[in-house]
């Protein structure tokens, strides 16, 4: 890991989140991590296209909430790619609970399988959920991105933090990565992305937000042939 500090922090839903003082950021909303992610990630992205199999990229492993949600997606048979630059230690994914705070009796020992799973290698962590983790820059184009995607989880730190994360070019790159019909959720709905993603060709929906949290966010979707 980078040398940064790293706090735990509660949320507004009881669920915890990390907070990093270095770049004044969390990893998920403080009005509810817990609620944030089922209902950007999960609700409006893996279960509105209504497949029973498909590939999801996730862009910022970070605590790996998204990828255990998803994974309780059992009905749905996922090869999930996650790309992170900073993974962080176990110390620290073992202080935020999310095995206990998911109400799930399946959730402790799939937390711990998506954490104990190699980075940079495919890992069948269920029969239905298959879990690649890979470490790289996502910013950087010389990294290889998954090919024939069908679901975008887009939870990079705020574009006021790292604006390189939302910059054109890499999402350009995962707008081509992705199946015609798939679709990219994200929490963030400032003008300036929504105009950037229907720049580069996807069509833009502003969607309610999780409850008690942000009022909007945003679905894109990459057009039918
Ligand atoms: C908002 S957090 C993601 C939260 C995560 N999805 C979860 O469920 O806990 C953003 C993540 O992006 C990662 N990140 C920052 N810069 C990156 C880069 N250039 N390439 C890949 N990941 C990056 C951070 O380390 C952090 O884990």
């Amino acid at each position: 890991m980078k040398d940064f500090q790293i706090e735990l922090q509660t949320t507004a839903d009881g669920s915890t989140t990390l907070y990093r003082p270095d770049m004044d950021e969390h990893y998920h909303s403080v009005k509810g991590a817990l609620t944030e992610s089922q209902h950007i990630f999960i609700d409006c992205g893996l279960r509105h296209l209504a497949k029973d199999s498909l590939r999801v990229l996730e862009i910022g492993f970070g605590t790996g909430l998204n990828a255990l949600l998803s994974a309780l997606q059992s009905d749905i048979r996922q090869h999930y790619h996650t790309l992170e630059l900073y993974p962080l230690p176990k110390e620290i994914i073992d202080s935020t609970d999310y095995h206990k705070a998911v109400d799930n009796p399946q959730a402790p020992t799939l937390f711990a399988a998506i954490h104990a799973a190699e980075w940079n290698k495919a890992v069948r962590i269920t029969p239905s959920f298959t879990l690649e983790k890979t470490e790289c820059d996502y910013t950087d184009s010389t990294t290889l991105f998954p090919q024939g995607i069908d679901v975008v989880y887009f939870d990079a730190f705020a574009p006021e933090k790292q604006p390189e994360m939302w910059a054109e070019g890499p999402l350009r790159r995962i707008f081509d990565a992705m199946n015609p019909g798939g679709v990219l959720t994200t929490y963030c709905a400032k003008g300036e992305i929504r105009r950037r993603l229907q720049s580069i060709g996807f069509i833009v929906e502003r969607l309610a937000g999780p409850p008690g949290g942000k009022r909007e966010i945003l679905r894109a979707t990459k057009p039918q042939l």
